[in-house]
């Protein structure tokens, strides 16, 4: 297919798009102290200060820190009284993921066309302005406790949005470390609920399920999961939906469910285009990783063919490979960014592979059950 027949079919395909989604516009996580937490993604990972909001800026109830890689935009979030819905949210789940925020051009009609759908509507099209200009949200719910929020921005010209001030702190840049986007967010959800989440992400939402893995893609000698990829019309916004699967073991599916007490976010997987480079980066801040065993190099080349990367660093640092008839992608996993075994990170260098890596789920399971089992939770 040459480029205009490719741009007619997009063009086409976003016509009957009820939902056309232009990506993520931002992550919101409900955490314990934003302060502190703003400052580790800011330290760790090198994202910059952009904004900030809280009484300074009539905001009364809560703190929230945004802070910006790229096209990735974090909001922490804490409340600063306990009567206070953040502060049941945090009660319940520890800190993690609340809203994973959507950019669209119509924030009313996409509210419209969801909730007609039956989405739930947590946030009717409000219209926020300030002297840079104005800014709709509306919101649905999605899995457990998690909304979905659509942002649009056309009209606002603001470091983020009205309610916020710009937040820069003059003694603290910290280098970025090329982090580009949000690749795919992953939600666990409980026995028997990936169907039903999956109807809801097609019928509410327009998305398509785009690759299904069952209990025998995914499974090691203990425990198991299933998971299904619902993608957007054009690919911009991937939801993968897990759930635990029966195994001699527990699941990492069900030890989620446990220590988030319900269904959430359980990783935001972040693009680079230098995955060395960018880990390398991670590590000498202090993000630590998930490590398969030695050998898995071994036979690398055997199992993915011929890749452009020197296999030393990838072994040093513990980087996974695999291949899919599109190309290769390499990935790796943070350990979880709190004290439950919650939420984590995904770092992802796409070469053409638009795959999720499933000739490495054995070994990542396994080294994931290693600590599942050093936490007592096998
Ligand atoms: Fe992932």
């Amino acid at each position: 297919m040459n480029t205009s027949a490719i741009a007619e079919k997009n063009i086409s395909e976003t016509k009957l798009d009820f939902l056309p989604l232009e990506g993520t516009d931002y992550v919101e996580f409900y955490v314990g102290n934003a302060k502190q937490a703003a400052h580790f993604y800011m330290s760790a990972f090198g994202f910059q200060a952009i904004a900030y909001a809280g009484p300074e800026t009539g905001v009364k109830d809560r703190a929230s820190y945004a802070v910006r890689q790229n096209k990735l935009t974090f909001v922490l979030t804490t409340p600063l009284r306990t009567d206070n819905s953040i502060a049941d949210h945090i009660y319940k789940h520890g800190d993690g993921v609340k809203v994973l925020a959507l950019k669209v051009q119509d924030a009313t009609r996409v509210w419209q066309e969801t909730t007609k759908r039956g989405g739930k509507s947590c946030l009717e099209p409000t219209n926020l302005k300030d002297e840079y200009g104005e800014l709709v949200m509306s919101g649905i719910h999605t899995y457990g406790d998690t909304v979905h929020y659509f942002i649009e921005r056309k009209n606002y010209k603001g470091a983020f949005m009205p309610g916020y001030r710009t937040w820069d702190n003059p003694y603290f840049s910290p280098d970025e470390t090329g982090l580009l986007y949000v690749d795919h967010c992953v939600g666990n959800v409980g026995w028997n609920q990936m169907n039903p989440r999956v109807k809801f992400y097609e019928e509410v939402m327009g998305f398509r399920n785009i690759l299904s893995f069952d209990d025998n893609d995914i499974s090691t000698e203990y425990s198991a999961l299933m998971s299904k990829v619902m993608s957007n019309g054009n690919g911009f916004v991937k939801f993968p939906i897990n759930e635990p699967a029966e195994g001699k073991k527990k699941s990492q599916v069900e030890e989620y469910l446990d220590f988030y007490n319900g269904e959430g976010c359980k990783h935001v997987a972040m693009a680079t285009n230098d995955i060395v480079k960018t880990v390398t980066a991670l590590r000498n801040s202090g993000v630590e990783f998930l490590k398969v065993p030695d050998s898995y190099y071994d036979d690398l080349f055997d199992r993915v063919g011929k890749i452009d990367e020197d296999i030393a660093p990838l072994r040093e640092l513990g980087i996974l490979v695999d291949r899919d008839e599109e190309g290769y992608l390499l990935q790796l996993f943070s350990k979880p960014v709190e004290d439950r075994p919650t939420l984590f990170f995904e770092i992802i260098q796409r070469k053409g592979a638009r795959s999720f890596g499933k000739g490495n789920f054995k070994a990542l399971f396994e080294a994931l059950e290693k600590e599942q089992e050093a936490r007592g939770n096998l």
